[in-house]
């Protein structure tokens, strides 16, 4: 039986400040993510921030996650781990994936950051892949159903020539890292679990330039697709309030 927590508002409060803490993690970061800077050096950037601010990187020891953030370069889905000889050159695109842990609450929020000039082509994959996060989190409000937001999600990234990864979805969240319910990219309108005030959860599409197909490497955490196409990601943390939805990791 699937439990899922409806949060007081003494609880959003506290969850509040580990989404900003997370979203000011991944403003802080913005400007080292040049030609040249290692995904390891992105890690212990966002690491030093977190433990600044009297958090801890959620991430850090998760289910043996070895780093404290994921950073998952071009073809990687996501689950990247940071690694000194991975560095990050001209006309790439990074998703720099961070939660925090403050308060007894987790704030998740991933974006996916050109590396100096990127190309037309994964411009608008990155410029697509926002644009599905931000409808879906559009219909949020009581009563909607979840397969409202992936029905969405789907139609924009399909319309666009490209494919959804559904072996990994958003998730809910708060005094545990991920909790339930699942939240698929994909799927139809009018199904699934219908949203109540108090709910928080991610919303994360992964969506891929070419086929949706994913691997994982023999790391047992990195996901990239299996046609080596890029693929792209953004992640927010979402309360659903009684008139439509507050996100919370949105730099206030
Ligand atoms: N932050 C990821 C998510 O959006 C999860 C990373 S789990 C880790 O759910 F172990 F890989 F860090
Ligand atoms: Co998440
Ligand atoms: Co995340």
């Amino acid at each position: 039986m699937s439990m899922i927590s409806i949060k007081s508002a003494r609880e959003i409060a506290l969850m509040k400040e580990a989404c900003q803490l997370a979203s000011r993690t991944l403003d802080h970061v913005e400007k080292f993510l040049v030609p040249g800077i290692s995904t390891l050096e992105v890690n212990d950037i966002c690491h030093e921030f977190i433990i600044k601010h009297g958090g801890i990187p959620s991430c850090l020891n998760y289910n043996g996650f070895p780093k404290s953030i994921c950073t998952s370069l071009n073809n990687v889905i996501c689950h990247g781990i940071p690694n000194k000889n991975d560095i990050a050159k001209d006309g790439d695109i990074l998703n720099v994936d961070v939660t925090a842990y403050l308060n007894g609450f987790h704030g998740d929020t991933n974006r996916t950051f050109h590396i100096g000039i990127i190309k037309p082509e994964n411009k608008k994959l990155v410029d697509v892949t926002y644009d599905c996060m931000m409808a879906a989190i559009n219909l949020v409000k009581p009563g909607v159903h979840l397969g409202d937001l992936g029905a969405v999600i789907q139609e924009i990234a399909e319309a666009n020539g490209y494919s959804v990864v559904r072996e990994y979805c958003g998730h809910g969240i708060g005094r545990e890292f991920h909790e339930d319910p699942q939240v698929l990219h994909y799927g139809n309108s009018g199904t699934g679990l219908k949203l109540k005030a108090g709910m928080t959860f991610t919303i994360e599409p992964m969506i891929n330039l070419g086929k949706r197909h994913c691997k994982v490497l023999s790391d047992e955490w990195t996901v990239v697709t299996v046609d080596g196409k890029n693929s792209a990601q953004f992640e927010h943390t979402i309360l659903v309030t009684e008139s439509g939805h507050e996100i919370l990791t949105v730099s206030t």
